[in-house]
């Protein structure tokens, strides 16, 4: 299926131009980016492309959207990167021009003639602040993630208003309502599931207050914008992934379980969690899959799991904790809304560094 989406995209931009050009589109996100595969070739408007390689992957990812919609989407960006390409070279302020790579992460060999897919990170100034409401106060705008972090505010996120936006409160996403078979059996043979995605170097994620809906277009995100208000460390009743995906942008480790998980697997990961690293968040959530009803998320990367093997949790941990573009602040969250237990540094570490100290001794 996906293969014919790939020659039906091929055909559709052939009578375009005469160039090869890569849709390069990190797996679970929704924002790529074009390159030409010949880093030389330089697009304008006589010489455009006729040829899009699009992997099966992206492709399938695409086509959950509707095969019309995406052939459409991948046609606009692929024209816009043409126009994107003449405009620069008439670009005659050069600081612009090195701005401009700058922000869509390639600036280092200077030959980055692509454009973000199907929107830059952080383009320019009149863009980051978009849709944040009007009267926001400018000591409340950050140039870096369009809203400032961690200062909590009426107008757009003090933890407290209108959270409901994110998640109802319905018990649904924290209690097994399963009444005939209450646990989810345990498939003991089903391998665990890592999965990571090469996200850009450059890419910041942004901050949105309460009066806008975030969603993820995937149900096990690892990286997006997120809510200003992060998350004090530790286990919730339940914690919307707009919440812990800022925990995860300042290094931590996020636990997943389903409510339906068998507790005696979730209670291993816990103890193994919170013996490794204080800068962790657990919660319920269930869009995890039924035979892999555990999780674990840092920055990038996900451990779906069926059963908890203790050597592979632990170097998960080790490997991906501390990491995102803020990956080693200290500082806790201020968002508190159903926490059970505040996270203490495990025994034996005085520092987040310090990982997983029951195995150094
Ligand atoms: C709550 O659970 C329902 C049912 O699984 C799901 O559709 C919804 O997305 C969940 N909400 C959150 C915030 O996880
Ligand atoms: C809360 O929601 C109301 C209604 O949608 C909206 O007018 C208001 O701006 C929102 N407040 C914040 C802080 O997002
Ligand atoms: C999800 O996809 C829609 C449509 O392409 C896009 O507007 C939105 O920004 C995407 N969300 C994220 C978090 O990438």
């Amino acid at each position: 299926m996906s293969r014919t989406f790939c020659i039906t995209v091929a055909i559709l931009l052939c009578g375009v131009s005469h160039a090869c050009a890569r849709l390069v589109f990190p797996p679970g996100s929704d924002m790529g980016y074009i390159v030409s595969d010949d880093p030389e070739t330089k697009f304008d408007e006589t010489n455009g492309v006729n040829d899009l390689d699009i992997d099966e992957q992206v492709a399938e990812r695409l086509l959950q959207r509707g095969e019309r919609e995406a052939i459409d989407v991948v046609k606009t960006a692929l024209l816009k990167t043409i126009e994107d390409r003449s405009r620069l070279q008439r670009i005659e302020n050069i600081n612009n021009y090195q701005q401009e790579r700058a922000a869509a992460g390639d600036a280092t060999d200077g030959k980055w003639l692509g454009r973000w897919f199907p929107h830059p990170p952080q383009f320019n100034a009149q863009t980051r602040h978009d849709g944040a409401p009007d009267d926001l106060p400018e000591n409340m705008k950050d140039d870096k993630h369009g809203v400032a972090m961690g200062i909590p505010h009426v107008k757009c996120d003090n933890g407290k208003v209108n959270l409901t936006v994110d998640w109802n409160e319905s018990p649904i996403n924290y209690t097994c309502f399963n009444p005939k078979k209450h646990h989810l059996p345990v498939l003991e043979d089903l391998e665990s599931r890592l999965q990571c995605v090469d996200i850009p170097k450059n890419y910041i994620p942004q901050h949105y207050c309460m009066n806008r809906e975030i969603t993820y277009n995937t149900t096990l995100p690892v990286y997006g914008p997120h809510r200003p208000l992060w998350p004090t460390y530790g286990e919730y009743v339940f914690v919307p992934p707009q919440r812990w995906l800022h925990s995860v942008e300042h290094g931590a480790v996020v636990l997943l379980y389903h409510p339906c998980a068998e507790p005696v697997e979730v209670q291993r990961l816990r103890i193994v969690l919170t013996k490794c690293f204080r800068k962790h968040v657990i919660t319920p959530y269930t869009l995890l899959t039924t035979d892999r009803p555990m999780a674990l998320v840092a920055w990038g990367c996900s451990l779906e799991m069926a059963t908890v093997n203790d050597e592979e949790v632990r170097s998960f941990i080790k490997k991906h904790a501390l990491k995102g573009p803020e990956g080693h602040m200290a500082k806790d969250g201020s968002y508190k809304k159903f926490l059970i237990n505040k996270a203490e540094y495990p025994p034996g570490a005085k520092q987040d560094k310090n990982i997983c100290p029951m195995d150094q001794s």
